[in-house]
């Protein structure tokens, strides 16, 4: 049967969760609403708390309207709301499962793909993928089986490669999608085809040309009411791990020879292998004031909600190039950007003015808020005779694009697990290394040789022994995006 014929079913287990509200039903509503949606997709949402399906398409219709980027339309709900039900059920336990399963069948009436989507607890998401197997519901005689699997993926090596067994246990390597959201982002994807598009950057894109690179995730949102999870989880697991990670592989990796998922994944792969081991002295961590006393935080906790670092990737292209690091909650606003410093010219012809010099150039890549790329260039001050000044060559998403241009990350990323496109997502061998760079630096914190956990006011740029890891390379760190 032409698998576009088949019934197409997303099952959201943890459906009553904070994700499905604010990005899964969202994106996909979204995606309905452009008509991107596979015709016959319906979206069965599970979950334990006991909700009629009128409840749980109400709180839906509410998430729709607050995080959605453009105004809600009624009549476009309406016609996503039918593909929508609830069903509720423990997913870790056989019975409720093969009623999960018998539900499905019924509304499949036949043949069908099926999307599974682990949004619950990641204690949970071995037992439910060992019932899925114990079910044969991961078998693709009728129709493919796919999973995607939420963030934390894993807690340290260890753990990750527990998960990495639990799923392929049951599924194979293709069948299994491992999300991270910042790779869905436009302007994360837009990396690549900056570099790969374009043929005047990669000839600079290394470390002839480029003196540093800085890779800044600051939020201004404090950790709210995650407490819980966020007091055992930290700054590195939570964001490091994954997301500056991943935007650190688009930046540094060699050239794909094509945008296949295998492609694409063995580069990351590759580069990130040749981070150095990252030594403690170049590590800074720091807790933001007022932590301890969130709800669900240790009132003694060592935990930080900011740390930097200072890497070195340790190939041909990269070799003594510093890459800096960084990411903190309540911090002074919100803003991802990457910034790409070139060296400054060998010889200067300009006679400036004693104890000026020029700046270097250099390349920010807005990933957020304020979408875009500028590019620093030198310009000789109009009616001077020799004085320069930085000027910016500008690219905005939203003054070309327009203001409703960019779709939200999970848009892409659940349409590409239900095309079958897994090069936006993470690769086993990929999971592991990041937590190998990771897990060294959670040790060393444990020790007296590492850096003291410092604390940084609320509202600020982090602590002054981050900015003291990159002044002792005489450099600082920089906010160009949405100043
Ligand atoms: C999540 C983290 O993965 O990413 C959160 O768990 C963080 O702590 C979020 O707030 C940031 O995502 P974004 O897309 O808002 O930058």
């Amino acid at each position: 049967m032409d698998s576009t014929a088949r019934a197409n079913t997303l099952v959201i287990f943890g459906a009553s969760g904070d994700l499905t509200q604010r990005k899964l039903i969202p994106a996909l509503y979204n995606l309905c609403r452009k008509n991107r949606l596979p015709d016959n997709l319906q979206i069965v949402g599970m979950a334990r708390t006991p909700l009629s399906h009128e409840a749980f398409c109400a709180k839906l219709r509410e998430g729709a309207i607050a995080f959605t980027n453009h105004s809600f339309d009624q009549a476009a709900w309406e016609a996503f709301c039918p593909r929508v039900c609830y069903f509720s059920g423990d997913a870790t336990q056989p019975d409720d499962m093969a009623r999960l399963n018998a539900f499905l069948c019924e509304r499949e009436g036949g043949a069908a793909n099926r999307l599974y989507y682990l949004s619950t607890a990641p204690s949970l998401y071995a037992p439910i993928v060992a019932n899925l197997g114990a079910l044969q519901l991961c078998t693709e005689r009728e129709g493919w089986r796919r999973i995607v699997v939420e963030k934390p993926f894993g807690y340290d090596l260890d753990s990750a490669r527990a998960l990495n067994a639990a799923l392929r246990e049951v599924f194979a390597e293709h069948q299994i999608y491992r999300i991270d959201h910042y790779l869905g982002k436009e302007t994360a994807q837009n990396i690549l085809f900056l570099r790969f598009a374009n043929a005047i950057f990669e000839p600079l894109w290394n470390r002839n040309y480029i003196e540093y690179v800085q890779i800044t995730v600051a939020e201004q949102v404090d950790v709210g009411h995650r407490g819980d999870y966020y007091d055992q989880s930290g700054v590195l697991r939570d964001m490091f791990q994954n997301h500056l990670l991943q935007l650190l592989a688009l930046i540094a990796m060699e050239p794909p020879a094509s945008f296949e998922a295998d492609a694409v994944r063995n580069e990351t792969a590759k580069v990130l292998r040749a981070i150095r081991p990252v030594a403690p002295q170049d590590t800074v961590r720091a807790q933001y004031e007022g932590y301890r006393a969130t709800k669900g935080v240790a009132p003694d906790s060592q935990t930080p909600t900011y740390a930097a670092l200072r890497l070195y990737i340790d190939n041909w292209r990269w070799q003594g190039v510093p890459f800096y690091l960084r990411s903190g909650k309540a911090l002074a606003r919100k803003t991802s950007e990457v910034i790409v410093r070139f060296r400054r010219p060998p010889h200067l012809m300009f006679n400036l003015p004693q104890g000026r010099h020029f700046g270097a150039n250099s390349l920010s890549i807005c990933i957020q808020p304020d979408e875009g790329i500028h590019l620093k260039i030198e310009a000789k001050m109009p009616d001077s005779y020799q004085e320069t000044r930085s000027v910016d060559l500008s690219f905005s998403y939203r003054e070309t694009f327009g203001a409703n241009a960019l779709p939200e990350a999970y848009e892409r990323l659940l349409l590409d697990a239900l095309n079958g496109d897994a090069s936006l997502f993470v690769r086993s061998d990929g999971i592991e290394i990041s937590w190998q760079i990771i897990d060294p630096i959670l040790a060393a914190w444990q020790t007296p040789e590492a850096p003291p956990l410092v604390t940084y006011p609320r509202g600020s740029w982090g602590p002054e022994a981050a900015d003291q890891l990159l002044a002792r390379d005489g450099h600082h760190w920089r906010q160009d995006c949405g100043a």
